[in-house]
């Protein structure tokens, strides 16, 4: 399986693709670290503990950055709520949290193959794991981030930025920056990704703990990308699914910075479709294979409850 770290802002589309990474042979977590993004810190962390009890994932959970590397901090509680699960209680964790960002060092450092990591949230405690052990970071075989946008849809903070990058454009700046493989899975792959309840049958007809929450959450996911029918877009369970069966994404090797300063534009992930700017950095993300991914939740989560 391949050594994944989950960096993440649970959050309610954090919630489902946490879940999907626990149910997936493909993938061995090896650790789960908070960062504030959607709401603050003190949901997030105590969140992402309390996901990882019910998933009984016997790994540590970390307590990354309460704020963006140098800017005033915002939010998404009008979309996860103010607890960040749409309002949803799960039993408060008796875990002790490790300090975010040594936790995603050490786990770096002892894994024995490359560690792919996943961020799903704000990138603040990447960046400062690129600041604070540049050393440790060069042995990250992949970031799959899901974040910025292309052409298709730039958007859904402001007209021209995605919330992850929004949230925090300078860190974005420099993971973009920093040389490790990237793989960004924007709003133009996620917004192809709709689900709603429907598309589970499997896992809502199971009952159990998971398909409960997981219920409860897509029946509150606020005002996140939601086509009437349709269901709503699983942003980070995407890029969790493009480290579990890559074929559920088509990318394209492009080179991408991240704007931090513009008038209109900062948090814009800027692609450079002509070429013009060097070497590509990023993996792009385009098409996606929505049916795949449909079943792919569905099994994997109705599994959860089984066992
Ligand atoms: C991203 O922002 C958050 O609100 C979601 O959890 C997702 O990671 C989508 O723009
Ligand atoms: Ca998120």
């Amino acid at each position: 399986a391949r050594p994944i770290i989950i960096d993440t802002d649970p959050g309610i589309d954090d919630a489902l693709a946490i879940m999907l990474a626990a149910a997936s042979p493909e993938v061995e977590i090896l650790g789960v670290v908070a960062v504030a993004g959607n709401v603050g810190i003190e949901n997030t962390a105590p969140n992402a503990a309390a996901l990882a009890d019910l998933l009984r994932l016997d790994v540590p959970v970390g307590r990354g950055s309460a704020l963006p590397m140098w800017r005033t901090p915002s939010n998404a509680a009008q979309v996860h709520g103010e607890n960040g699960f749409g309002g949803y209680e799960l039993p408060e964790s008796p875990r002790v949290l490790e300090p975010g960002v040594p936790l995603l060092a050490r786990l770096i450092e002892e894994s024995e193959d490359p560690v792919t990591v996943v961020a799903i949230g704000p990138l603040t405690n990447i960046a400062k794991l690129m600041n604070e052990y540049p050393e440790t970071a060069r042995k990250i075989e992949r970031i799959v981030l899901m974040g910025g946008g292309t052409l298709d849809v730039l958007g859904n903070a402001t007209p021209t930025a995605e919330f992850n990058i929004w949230f925090d454009p300078d860190a974005a700046v420099r993971v973009f920056g920093f040389g490790v493989p990237l793989t960004m899975v924007g709003l133009n792959a996620t917004h192809q990704a709709l689900v709603g309840a429907h598309h589970l049958p499997q896992l809502l007809t199971s009952g159990g703990p998971a398909a409960k929450m997981v219920d409860h959450l897509l029946a509150g996911y606020g005002d996140s990308h939601h086509e009437e029918g349709a269901g709503m877009a699983q942003h980070d369970s995407l890029a969790i699914a493009a480290v579990i069966d890559p074929e559920v994404i088509t990318t394209r090797r492009l080179f991408v910075d991240v704007e931090n300063t513009g008038r209109l534009t900062t948090g814009m992930t800027v692609v450079d479709y002509l070429d013009r700017w060097g070497e590509p950095n990023c993996d792009v993300a385009f098409g996606v294979d929505v049916e795949r991914f449909r079943r792919l939740l569905d099994d994997r989560l109705s599994v959860l409850d089984a066992t």
